[in-house]
């Protein structure tokens, strides 16, 4: 037997009716704040997420499918979407349009990451972008628009970590009080060898790092923290993440200041933002996103702002409300319908097409050995209702109508079924 790749998956009926769903909602939503659909390959240059993600990022250093092509060239399989979202934005010279661009995107990310519960090597994000403007309204808008689909899935008392990363400006104070911080002996024997190099090459991954005593020190009191240089070092960052919070309370997005929150990637600037959700585990993150108003520019493109956020779609999916993910999988029940023997199948077909086309799903089961057996595959297929046609009814115009659940059935004329099945539907 050959099974899926490690920490790939199948998804199977009738899950996919729930993921399709969220999605389906997500394009509702979007589509109501002015969003439109980007699609871009799954494969692109390597180049292209170690200028963007950036070198020293784990997802760059660790966790990239890449490989030469026949044709010698590095693609990799993209580890998230907001750097091709950026890429297509330069190439093909969006920024002419003179408008602000906002795109969202559905798909899957691969990260070669050990795979745990919430954790794969293939899976997938919704993620939106928004692309011109600079303005902590735009930042504000868009966790409305995050919260607005969230709490269409059912979701109640998820709350966004909030954080500024600061710009140029503040980056290289901050990174000095952070190895000033790790400089004191009892602080650097605390570091392993990934965070040696991360202190070495760029101490703000320092953050994300997942050694415990690593983690207890950066969330002590004494830990440097970015917000704290912005008022004297970035007044403008500053001011920008002072009038966003005022935004989100003022729309009631419920929010949480998380000075420790600096995110996997190297392209933010000032907003970064994750929401988390219980009964995830260790890989609780539902959500990130943030700004990033140089990384259209470091991909030669104009200076043009940008912000956005990716949710995992198989994390959603995995605390998805019951009440959602049922709707969803209930949504659909085709009839199913039974010929009783092979002479029967003609005009079970021709019933099928005339129902259909009454906007009826029906699923035709034409091989079944005889009404027992066509009922329990029935069943078995989670059906409400089955229509049976064997000669008798041929002859009489008419159809044995069953309903699985009631285990009730009654003869129905043949014109009159569509009416009757949608009554019951
Ligand atoms: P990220 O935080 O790397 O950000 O990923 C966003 C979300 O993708 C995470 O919160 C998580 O739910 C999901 N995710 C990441 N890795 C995995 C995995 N191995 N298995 C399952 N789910 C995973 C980004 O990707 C940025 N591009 C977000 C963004 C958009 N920033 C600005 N615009």
């Amino acid at each position: 037997m050959i099974a899926s790749v490690k920490g790939t998956r199948d998804l199977l009926p009738p899950e996919t009716r729930a993921w399709n769903r969220v999605e389906a909602v997500a394009r509702e939503v979007f589509a109501l704040y002015g969003f439109d659909e980007i699609r871009t390959p799954v494969l692109e240059t390597t180049e292209l997420f170690v200028r963007s993600v950036g070198e020293s990022t784990d997802i760059v250093h660790k966790e990239m499918y890449t490989f030469t092509d026949r044709g010698g060239r590095s693609v990799t399989l993209r580890p998230e979407n907001t750097a091709g979202v950026a890429r297509a934005y330069v190439e093909h010279a969006l920024a002419q349009a003179g408008r602000p661009w906002k795109l969202y995107y559905i798909g899957p990310q691969f990260r070669y990451e050990r795979p745990q519960k919430g954790r794969f090597r293939e899976f997938r994000q919704i993620g939106a972008e928004v692309l011109g403007p600079a303005d902590a309204a735009t930042d504000a808008e868009l966790l409305v628009m995050l919260f607005d689909f969230l709490r269409r899935l059912g979701f109640t008392g998820l709350s966004v970590s909030l954080n500024s990363v600061g710009t140029e400006a503040t980056r290289p104070a901050y990174v000095e009080a952070i190895r000033a911080f790790f400089s004191s002996n009892e602080n650097e024997r605390a570091l392993g060898e990934d965070d040696r190099r991360r202190l070495d090459e760029n101490p703000l991954r320092i953050l994300d790092s997942k050694d415990p005593a690593v983690k207890e020190l950066v969330a002590s009191e004494s830990f440097p923290k970015m917000i704290d240089l912005l008022a004297s070092l970035d007044p403008a960052s500053d001011a920008h993440h002072r009038e966003l919070v005022e935004h989100l309370s003022a729309a009631r997005i419920p929010f949480k200041e998380n000075p420790f929150l600096v995110r996997g990637l190297d392209y933010y600037t000032r907003t970064v933002f994750e929401v988390t959700a219980a009964g995830l585990g260790a890989q609780d993150a539902i959500l990130g996103g943030g700004r990033y108003d140089r990384l259209v520019s470091d991909l030669g493109g104009p200076k043009t702002a940008g912000i956005g956020f990716a949710i995992g779609e198989d994390r959603l999916v995995g605390v998805l409300p019951q009440a959602f993910r049922s709707a969803a999988i209930d949504a659909v029940r085709p009839v199913v319908l039974i010929p009783l023997d092979r002479t029967d199948v003609a005009e079970a077909l021709a019933l099928a097409g005339s129902l259909r086309a009454a906007g009826i799903p029906v699923d035709l089961v034409t091989q079944a050995k005889g009404p027992r057996h066509g009922l329990r595959v029935a069943e078995k297929t989670g059906a409400a209702l089955a229509v049976l046609l064997g000669q008798k009814e041929r002859e009489g115009g008419t159809v044995i109508l069953k309903d699985l659940a009631r285990r009730s059935q009654e003869s129905v004329l043949r014109l009159a079924l569509a009416a009757a099945l949608r009554a019951r539907l």
